[in-house]
């Protein structure tokens, strides 16, 4: 769908998802992330780009397994320690992921994809037409009721900055594993906000849209 007719929708009230495709599984488990190897990490960094040409094929669960974990894994489990920071370990930013399959919100213990809705939503996660079909835009949403220790003028911006670092930790992996992306808040927040059923507490911050490249 073209950037024009998501924006003349949503201006109506009219932009929302399409019916789910392929298997909907309620849970879905996910292969263990494997958290050796890759690039090392100054090669990564040489790599980091922004890429906005996808092709369609999703990706197979070692990969979707270890794109999850660098997002927003475990990575200390004596202390629950994550793979991103997040202002008083509040783990407050929840990775959703959507799919063909659905919408589903990725949950670090156990490492398994859950189902929250059985609708495919990727083309309201973002006005650019790429979005629509990539096999998988990542969306950061901040549960604002994890944060009462934080004044309520500073929590957007906290949040804010813990999903950055998981969309960074998203970037390097990417270029570890040659796939593509690019984070994105050019959205439209109140069509994304209902197709995704959100809570009054739950602030959609960011998207990011991951794929292997376009030759
Ligand atoms: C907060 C933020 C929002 C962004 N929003 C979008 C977006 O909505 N659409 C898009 O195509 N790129 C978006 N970008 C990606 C930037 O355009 C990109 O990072 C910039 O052009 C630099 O390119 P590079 O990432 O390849 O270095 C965003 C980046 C950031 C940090």
């Amino acid at each position: 769908m073209s950037t024009l007719t998501k924006m003349a929708l949503g201006l109506l009230g009219q932009l929302h998802g399409q019916p789910a495709s392929g298997e909907v599984l309620g849970e879905m488990t996910l292969p263990p992330a494997q958290t050796t190897g890759g690039l090392p990490l100054m090669a990564a960094l040489q790599q980091r780009h922004s890429a906005r040409e996808f092709r369609p094929d999703a990706l197979p669960p070692q990969q979707l397994s270890d794109l999850l974990w660098a997002a927003a894994g475990i990575n200390r489990p004596a202390d629950d320690g994550r793979t991103a920071p997040s202002a008083m370990h509040a783990q407050e930013v929840d990775l959703y992921v959507a799919l063909p399959q659905g919408l589903y919100r990725y949950a670090p213990h156990g490492h398994v994809l859950q189902l929250m809705k059985e609708e495919d939503v990727r083309r309201v996660t973002g006005y650019q037409d790429f979005v629509d079909d990539a096999p998988l835009d990542l969306v950061y949403v901040a549960d604002h009721s994890r944060m009462k220790m934080v004044p309520a003028a500073m929590r957007e911006s906290y949040a804010s900055v813990a999903a950055g670092a998981m969309a960074q930790n998203v970037y390097l992996y990417c270029a570890s594993a040659g796939l593509s992306t690019v984070v994105r808040a050019w959205f439209d927040r109140q069509a994304l906000g209902q197709a995704m059923g959100l809570t009054p507490d739950q602030q959609i911050l960011l998207t990011q849209t991951v794929g292997w490249p376009k030759a």
